[in-house]
């Protein structure tokens, strides 16, 4: 038995190896983005390891993945415009195309310094969304990158941040709920002026003597199934397989989910009998 380590050079170059795929696994906006409007407002840096996404009063920016997904674990870390953001929306969201798109949301509304973003969030399936969700963070989310992660599977498309469950919408086909599930998406994100209606229902508007206005994404990863010519290739960055296709919400993670939805969520579709007098949507009387 070899009593002292020394490594020779065939011992060396796995390890090289695997350094060197962990590293592409990391992340790179060269290779998983394109920049797609905003003439030089978005920008990819630091060894395409950053973006930013700029607004000011000519126009916003924005970005798409180069890939399109069918199911998938993504995950982005965001930093949102500090300051006075009153009027801005930063998007992050993924999408279909046609008119019978499918969508899953997150929009960041800004607001006045010192007053809470809202984190808007809604569910398409074949064109139809009205099921917004919104919420406020237990943070600042312009002091610091946090992670926002989607995990679409065929049975449930799950919202968190930093890792806490804060929306649920699961497969309800059994009762006729359409279900996003056979459209490839891709990730697109902006940042633009919605003063009209964003903040405090469009009374603050935005102060565009603090433009630009300025977004920040890093360490994006995706566990997903990329659909390439009408194939779908299943690929995870992490050794335990795609156990995310079939992840679902254990005792804790359901926990974390009502202590979210019963803190810090501040609309629900589900529950805004004035706005569907006919009756709540199918999914709201099913959970
Ligand atoms: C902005 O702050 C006000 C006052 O706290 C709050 O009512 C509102 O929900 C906040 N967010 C937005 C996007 O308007």
């Amino acid at each position: 038995m070899a009593s002292s380590f020394s490594p020779s050079l065939s011992s060396l170059v796995p390890l090289l190896v695997s350094l060197f795929i962990v590293v592409c696994a990391a992340g790179n906006f060269n290779q998983d983005f394109q920049i797609t409007w905003g003439d030089g407002r978005a920008k990819i840096l630091n060894n395409a390891n950053l973006l930013t996404l700029s607004l000011d009063k000519a126009s916003g920016s924005g970005f798409q993945s180069k890939n399109e997904y069918l199911f998938g674990k993504i995950d982005m870390q965001l930093k949102l415009v500090p300051g006075n953001s009153a009027g801005t929306v930063t998007a992050y969201y993924l999408s279909s195309k046609g008119s019978t798109w499918d969508e899953i949301d997150f929009e960041f509304l800004g607001n006045l310094s010192g007053d809470p973003y809202i984190l808007h969030t809604n569910v398409f399936s074949q064109g139809k969304g009205n099921r917004e969700q919104q919420f406020y963070l237990w943070f600042d989310p312009t002091a610091d990158f946090h992670t926002y992660s989607i995990l679409w599977n065929p049975q449930r498309i799950v919202f968190s941040v930093d890792g806490t469950p804060i929306r649920e919408f699961k497969n309800l086909e059994s009762i006729g709920v359409p279900f996003p599930k056979r459209q490839p998406m891709r990730i697109y994100s902006s940042l633009w002026n919605a003063d009209d209606w964003a903040t405090r229902g469009g009374r603050i508007k935005t102060d565009w003597s603090k433009a630009p206005f300025t977004a920040s994404y890093r360490n994006f990863n995706a566990n997903a199934c990329v659909w390439n010519r009408g194939k779908s290739t299943c690929k995870s960055n992490s050794p335990s397989s795609n156990a995310w296709l079939s992840q679902e919400l254990d005792s804790t993670a359901q926990q974390r989910l009502s202590w979210v939805q019963k803190n810090y969520m501040i609309y629900n579709y589900c529950s805004d009998k004035n706005r569907f007098a006919q009756g709540l949507p199918l999914e709201c009387t099913h959970s």
